[in-house]
Formats: structure tokens, sequence, C-alpha cells
């Protein structure tokens, strides 16, 4: 596997890039990852600042810490179905489809081919994550655009300060998040969220924009994700 010919238009990308957690073992080319990088590096920063860091997490034994890590971080957010896995399955389905695959990357994440951990410097910039957050959007959306797919998921961050010195990050840095990557077995699809008028206003707090009350509820993604015949 190396960089497609040609990538899904960005609005198809947007709307389709679903959160996926399960991979097949592939290793991720050098320059399938570099165009990834390439391409989050793009994004807007507080005065161009850039301060941006990105580490790439291949080493095994960095891994399963995380995955140590997120097993425990599994027991203390989610006690409920760390303790009884069963109950996942009397969710209703969506939300029983997505706890399985972050069930499945907890105990999965040390055999993930690389997993991404999102720095930048600590206290630079007034709105923290602003000037980050950006670029690993780029990066989660340059990653479905390429075949790959990721999410953020920070389960093994309770142990931030251990992570921080096994990567040897200086202390001037601070860590935003962890993205698991490589390429999944879980196919991209539409992504569903609230519909646009339920979150978008005009000039005043909940009054309502016309034009987005007349929107089917579940936008246009038929637009860019025509159901497949
Ligand atoms: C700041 C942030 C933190 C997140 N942390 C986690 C996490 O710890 N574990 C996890 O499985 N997913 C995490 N996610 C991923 C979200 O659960 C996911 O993006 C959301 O459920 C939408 O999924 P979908 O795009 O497949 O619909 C995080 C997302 C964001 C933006």
């Amino acid at each position: 596997m190396s960089l497609p010919e040609s990538d899904p238009g960005l609005f198809e990308n947007m709307y389709t890039a679903r959160a996926l957690r399960r991979f097949k073992p592939d290793p991720i080319p050098d320059e399938v990852l570099f165009q990834v990088f390439d391409a989050a590096i793009r994004a807007p920063s507080g005065q161009n600042v850039q301060d941006w860091r990105f580490v790439i997490i291949k080493d095994p034994a960095v891994k399963m810490k995380l995955q140590e890590w997120s097993t425990e971080g599994w027991q203390r957010y989610q006690s409920r179905f760390a303790e009884n896995p069963e109950a996942i399955d009397e969710l209703p389905r969506s939300q029983r489809l997505s706890l399985r695959s972050v069930e499945h990357l907890v105990h999965n994440v040390g055999s993930v081919p690389a997993v991404i951990c999102a720095t930048g410097l600590k206290g630079r910039h007034s709105t923290p994550g602003g000037s980050i957050f950006p670029a690993v959007q780029n990066l989660l959306l340059s990653a479905r655009a390429l075949g790959l797919a990721g999410s953020i998921f920070n389960f093994p961050l309770s142990h931030r300060d251990e992570l921080m010195e096994m990567l040897e990050l200086p202390e001037n840095n601070e860590i935003y998040c962890l993205i698991p990557i490589g390429y999944p077995t879980d196919r991209h699809g539409p992504v569903n969220r609230k519909p646009v008028k339920k979150v978008v206003f005009l000039d005043r707090w909940e009054n309502t924009w016309p034009f987005a009350e007349e929107q089917p509820d579940e936008g246009w993604t038929s637009r860019w994700f025509p159901p497949r015949q």
C-alpha cells in the first residue's frame, strides 16, 4: 500500500471520516505517513507559532504501556462496562457499535501500527488547544483521504507524566492527545451528528436560522455520499 492516485473530495471526506478503531496489522509506509504530517502542518496556529510537535510511537514497549494505561482508563471511566462487558449488548445499535470499538482499541492499542502523540508548548496560547487541534483535524482528514483511519484516544493520558518521561518530552511541552492510526478493518461511512438547526443560531442564542430549519435532519450527507447502487 502506498499513496493512492486520487482521494475523496474534501466534503465526502469530512462527511464520512468516522472514528475507526480496529486496524489491520499492515505497517504504514513512510511516504504515506509523511503525506499525513505534511498536510497536518498546513493548519493555522496562533501567531503562526507552529509549536505543534508530533511523536510517532511505534516502539512496541511504549505501545504496550499505552494499552496497560488505557485498560485502567476504561475501568475508571466506563466501570459499568468494564465489569460487565455484556451490558454493551443492551445499548441502542449506534452506541453499542461505538463502545465495542472503543473496548476493542483499549485492549489492542499495543498492536496498532502507530500512535501519534500531539504536543504543544505549555501556556504559549491564550486558547490552549486552539493551535494544536486544527492540525490534529488536518491529520485525521488526511489519514482518511489516504485510506487510513484514526481517532483521538485519550484513555492512556491518566499517565500523562509517565508518558512524557518515556517520550523524553521537555517540561515546557504538554500532551494534547493521542491518535492511534492504521489501515482500518471497518469502513468509513456517514457520520451522524445533531442537525445544523439544533446547534447554529442566528444573531441570538437559540434564535432559529430559518434556512437551516427547512433542511433535512440528516443534513446534506447524500450530496457527498450518495447511497451506493
Ligand atoms: C477531545 C477528544 C477526545 C476524545 N477522546 C476519546 C477517547 O479517550 N477514547 C475514544 O475512544 N474516543 C475519543 N474521542 C473520539 C470521539 O469519541 C469520536 O470522535 C466521536 O465519538 C465521534 O465518532 P464518529 O466520528 O465515528 O461518529 C475523542 C474525541 C475528541 C475530539
